[in-house]
C-alpha cells in the first residue's frame, strides 16, 4: 500500500486514481499501511476515497523540446475536445467523433441547425434564474483573469449583462456589492489556486449563484463551486499556462451564446454565425502555428531586450497583457502592457531609441486609432512588431505577423498564439528553463 499527499490531483495521477480530499481544518496522519483522518478537535472522522476518472497520457514532451511547445500546439486540439463535450447531440459516437465531422458540422452543412447548439445540463440555471441574473462577475488571478478580461465583451454584447473582471486575490479582500442576483465565474486551470478559492467562498456567502471553470476534474474550486464546467485541454504542465487560456475562452463563448438563446438577447442569426465560426478556429491556429519560423526569428532579434511593450486597445488590450505576462514569466525581460490610448497618459515617456513595442491590432474599429499611437513610438525610435488580421496600409513596421481573420469576440484565441510562441523562442534563445521558470509554481496554493 502506498500514501501520496498532494496539493493537486495531476501531480500523482501516473500513481492513482484514488482521492481523499480534505475540507478546511482537516488533516491526516499516514503511516506506514494505514491512513487516518481527524477535524480540528482532534475527534477521528470516516472519508471515503473518490475516484477520479482522468487519464493524463501525455505527459511526455515526445518530439517538443519543451512542454510549453507542445502545449501552444496542441491548441487545436484542446479546443476541439473542449467545445465538443458542450455540443448538444443525442446520437453522435464520442468516441471516435472528429470534430469535423461532428454533429454540429453536419447540421451546418445541411442547414439543420439545432435550435440550441450547445448542451450546459450540468448547470441547471433556469431560464428565471438567468432573468434575475442583474451582474456577472468574473474571478480569477494571471491568465484566468485575463480569460475574464478577453471574455467580458461577449458576455455583455450577447447577454446584456453587466460583467465585471476582478483579480481574486482583490475580490476577496473588497467586500464586493454582489448577492443572489450575482452570477460569478471563477476561472482556474489547476482549480486550487488559494485567492481563487477564498473568492469562491466568500460569493457564497453572499448568496450568489457560483460557476467554476476549470481543468481539473474534482479539483477544489469543484467542490465548492454550485456548478462546475470543465474545460478538456488535456494535463498542463508547463508552469506558462497557453492552452488552457484558449479552452477558457472557447467555453465562456459557447456558454455566452448559449445564456443569450435563453433570454433571446441576441438576433438568433447572429448567434448562428457565431457558432459556425468556433468550427474554424482549430484550423486557423494551425495556420498560425505553420509560420513559427517567422516568430523564430523575430524573437532573435530581440531576445537581448530588457524592456518591451505591449499595446493594443479593447479586447487587444486583453490580449496585450497575457502576451506581457507569458514574455515576462519564461523570458525574464520585463514588460507592460498598456491600452494604447493611454501611451501618452505617461508610459511614452519611457520609449527611446531601440526598444521593442508590439501591437494587436484585430479588432477593425480600432485597428486605425492603435496605428497611429503606433506611429508615435516608431518617430521616437522604437521598433514595432504588428499582429494583425488585415492588410495593412502603406506602413513602417519592423516585423508584421498576420492571422486569419475571425469574429472580434474569437480574436484573442488567435492573436495569443503568436504571442505564446514569441515568449517561448525568447525564453529559449536565452537557454532558460522554459518550463519551470524561477520563483514560480504550476499550482499557487497559498496566498
Ligand atoms: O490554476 P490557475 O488558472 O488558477 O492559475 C492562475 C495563475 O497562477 C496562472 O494563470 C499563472 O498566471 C500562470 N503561470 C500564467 O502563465
Amino acid at each position: 500500500m502506498e500514501y501520496f499527499a498532494s496539493s493537486d490531483i495531476p501531480a500523482v495521477l501516473e500513481y492513482t486514481k484514488n482521492f481523499y480530499f480534505l475540507d478546511d481544518n482537516e488533516f491526516s496522519i499516514i503511516e506506514k499501511d494505514s491512513i487516518k483522518f481527524f477535524d480540528k478537535n482532534l475527534n477521528a472522522i470516516a472519508k471515503n476515497y473518490k475516484t477520479i476518472d482522468l487519464n493524463y497520457s501525455s505527459s511526455t514532451k515526445n518530439e517538443y523540446a519543451h512542454f510549453m511547445l507542445k502545449e501552444i500546439f496542441e491548441q487545436p486540439k484542446a479546443i476541439i475536445d473542449t467545445i465538443d463535450k458542450y455540443i448538444l447531440s443525442e446520437d453522435k459516437n464520442k468516441q471516435c467523433v472528429h470534430f469535423q465531422e461532428s454533429v454540429a458540422q453536419k447540421h451546418y452543412a445541411t442547414n439543420l441547425i439545432p435550435s440550441s447548439l450547445f448542451n450546459f445540463s450540468n448547470c441547471n440555471l433556469t431560464k428565471y434564474d438567468l432573468i434575475n441574473i442583474k451582474q456577472i462577475y468574473i474571478v480569477a488571478c494571471g491568465t484566468a483573469m485575463h480569460v475574464g478580461l478577453a471574455s467580458k465583451n461577449i458576455i455583455e454584447k450577447l447577454c446584456k449583462i453587466p460583467t465585471f473582471v476582478e483579480i481574486a486575490s482583490e475580490f476577496r479582500y473588497q467586500d464586493p456589492i454582489i448577492n443572489e442576483n450575482t452570477l460569478c465565474l471563477f476561472i482556474s486551470q489547476s482549480g486550487e489556486t488559494a485567492d481563487t478559492i477564498a473568492a469562491l467562498k466568500l460569493a457564497k456567502q453572499k448568496g450568489c449563484k457560483t460557476i467554476a471553470i476549470t481543468n481539473v476534474i474534482g479539483s477544489s474550486i469543484t467542490r465548492e463551486a454550485q456548478f462546475s464546467f470543465y474545460t478538456y485541454a488535456g494535463l498542463e504542465v508547463s508552469v506558462a499556462s497557453t492552452k488552457a487560456y484558449s479552452c477558457q475562452i472557447a467555453l465562456i463563448y459557447c456558454f455566452a451564446i448559449h445564456i443569450a438563446e435563453i433570454l433571446e438577447t441576441t438576433n438568433f442569426k447572429i448567434l448562428e454565425e457565431l457558432k459556425e465560426e468556433l468550427f474554424n478556429l482549430p484550423e486557423k491556429i494551425q495556420t498560425i502555428l505553420q509560420k513559427q519560423e517567422e516568430i523564430k526569428n523575430i524573437a532573435k532579434q530581440c531576445y537581448l531586450q530588457k524592456d518591451l511593450f505591449f499595446l493594443g486597445r479593447g479586447i487587444d488590450y486583453a490580449v496585450s497583457l497575457e502576451g506581457s505576462l507569458k514574455l515576462k514569466e519564461v523570458s525574464y525581460i520585463h514588460s507592460e502592457a498598456y491600452a494604447s490610448g493611454e501611451l501618452k497618459h505617461g508610459p511614452i515617456a519611457l520609449i527611446e531609441d531601440g526598444i521593442y513595442v508590439v501591437g494587436i491590432l484585430t479588432d477593425s474599429e480600432l485597428t486605425l486609432k492603435t496605428i497611429s499611437n503606433l506611429q508615435e513610438v516608431i518617430s521616437r525610435g522604437a521598433k514595432t512588431f504588428v499582429i494583425t488580421n488585415t492588410k495593412l496600409p502603406d506602413n513602417n513596421f519592423d516585423f508584421i505577423f498576420t492571422v486569419p481573420k475571425t469574429n472580434t469576440f474569437l480574436s484573442p484565441i488567435l492573436s495569443v498564439v503568436p504571442l505564446q510562441l514569441f515568449a517561448y523562442y525568447i525564453a529559449k534563445e536565452k537557454g532558460l528553463d522554459v518550463d519551470k521558470p524561477r520563483n514560480l509554481a504550476k499550482c499557487v496554493t497559498v496566498e
